[in-house]
């Protein structure tokens, strides 16, 4: 993806998060886990408390001056997030819990009802069990087939398998991540969904490693829903967004019901309301809806080519310093054709172990199969360490974790 000059200063806006301000284990911390989730910045932290303080109520419900103001503070949010992803329609953002969420809201929602024997759901082996499992089961409830997408040597999609894949049935949806959490990889998801449609198919893209690092346009690549969560970008937890074609959402069953996402209740039948409301049942996340608003602001002011470019700088610098380590074994492709992710393994010492000793030097990273087992099967591992970066990471950090690492080859021998 192309970059400008625009350049982001990590020093100056790592005095915006307050936690950077404790020690951990009594050193500084060096957090490199913000794939998992992301550190808070006080302007995040400042907006909620203030709604809080002067504007909670519930939304949609009351008359009175609070409630109204809370709803359009809550609207307001909603209207940033459509920005965000340059949404053609607001009513086409739901609020959601996280992108898991939206995630199975399409699966359950579309999926069991427009899924049958015959029909294939297509998947990653790149994939989160968030975008993979849903449609796992799904396919199996409604006798669909299952098929994944396999990866190459380089961690990046084998496009040629989309032929035999579409000879075994007929593709009713393609679910691809945009970013890889695990590896880095960035998707050809333009490419997906041009293949997916050709074939009179829906995709389905979880952004949830993409939406916090890149600039991401729902119509510029082409897809039918894109899910992500809040709390990866500087976010409250809590809060997620799902964005849809309002034609797909309008024709699809709902997915919780209860209050708020009714027209009519009656003994004999039940009717639905109108968008973004159908999807969104019971009291929703009002003030983290709100935060999140407050961390897209957050980030469009850093401005996310600034951010896609300081990443991919870590990543390079990263996947450099780890190269000169003979016992470390990364994973992923090259660094220009990742975000800023970095997964590796120190021979012969389990990753539990790595990242605990990493601990101990105030250095925070993942240790685990980063909720993608089925890839880690294919990498032949049971897990793997993984480095993730923000806008406030700098290469000092990455020093540390080197560091940090030749600690742990002394240790483990
Ligand atoms: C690629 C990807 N998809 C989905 C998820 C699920 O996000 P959440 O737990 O916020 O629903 C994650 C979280 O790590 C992720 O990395």
């Amino acid at each position: 993806m192309a970059v400008t000059a625009s350049t982001l200063d990590a020093h100056r806006l790592r005095a915006d998060f307050p936690i950077f301000e404790h020690e951990i284990n009594g050193k500084s911390l060096a957090y490199l886990d913000s794939a998992v989730t992301s550190q808070k910045p006080r302007q995040m932290l400042d907006a909620m408390l203030h709604f809080y303080e002067t504007s909670y109520g519930n939304v949609h419900r009351g008359v009175y001056a609070l409630s109204e103001r809370a709803t359009a503070a809550f609207e307001g949010a909603r209207q940033k997030v459509q920005a965000l992803v340059n949404a053609p329609e607001a009513r086409e953002v739901i609020f959601t819990r996280n992108a898991t969420e939206g995630l199975n809201l399409v699966a359950y929602a579309w999926g069991l009802s427009n899924l049958g024997p015959g029909d294939l759901a297509v998947v990653t082996e790149l994939e989160h069990h968030s975008n993979y499992v849903p449609w796992q089961y799904v396919a199996k409830r409604t006798g669909a087939g299952f098929r994944a997408i396999p990866l190459d040597e380089n961690g990046e999609l084998e496009l040629g398998a989309l032929d035999e894949i579409e000879r075994e049935g007929r593709v009713k949806v393609v679910a691809s991540g945009l970013v890889s959490n695990a590896l880095g990889t960035v998707n050809p998801v333009e490419k997906l969904a041009s293949w997916a449609h050709e074939r009179g198919a829906l995709i389905v893209v979880d952004a949830a490693q993409a939406a916090p690092h890149r600039a991401i346009d729902v119509q510029a690549l082409g897809c039918d829903f894109l899910a992500f969560s809040a709390h990866k970008m500087c976010g409250p937890s809590g809060v997620g967004a799902l964005w849809g074609r309002a034609e797909l959402l309008e024709a699809m069953e709902p997915f919780n019901l209860g209050g708020h996402m009714i027209r009519k209740v009656q003994f004999e039948e039940t009717t639905w309301g109108d968008l973004p409301h159908k999807f969104e049942a019971g009291t929703s996340p009002i003030a983290e809806a709100v935060g999140f608003g407050a961390a897209v602001d957050y980030l469009n002011e850093i401005g996310f080519d600034a951010i896609e470019r300081h990443e991919h700088e870590l990543a390079e610098y990263a996947l450099g310093r780890l190269a000169e380590l003979p016992w470390v074994r990364s994973y992923g492709p090259a660094a220009d054709r990742r975000a800023g992710i970095v997964s590796f393994n120190v021979e012969g010492v389990h990753p539990h172990d790595v990242a605990q000793v990493l601990d101990f030097e105030g250095v925070a990273i993942r240790a685990g199969h980063h909720c993608c087992q089925p890839l880690m099967r294919k990498l032949g591992v049971a897990a793997t360490n993984r480095a993730s970066f923000y806008v406030y990471t700098i290469p000092d950090e990455i020093d540390r974790l080197v560091d940090g690492l030749h600690k742990v080859k002394k240790a483990f021998g």
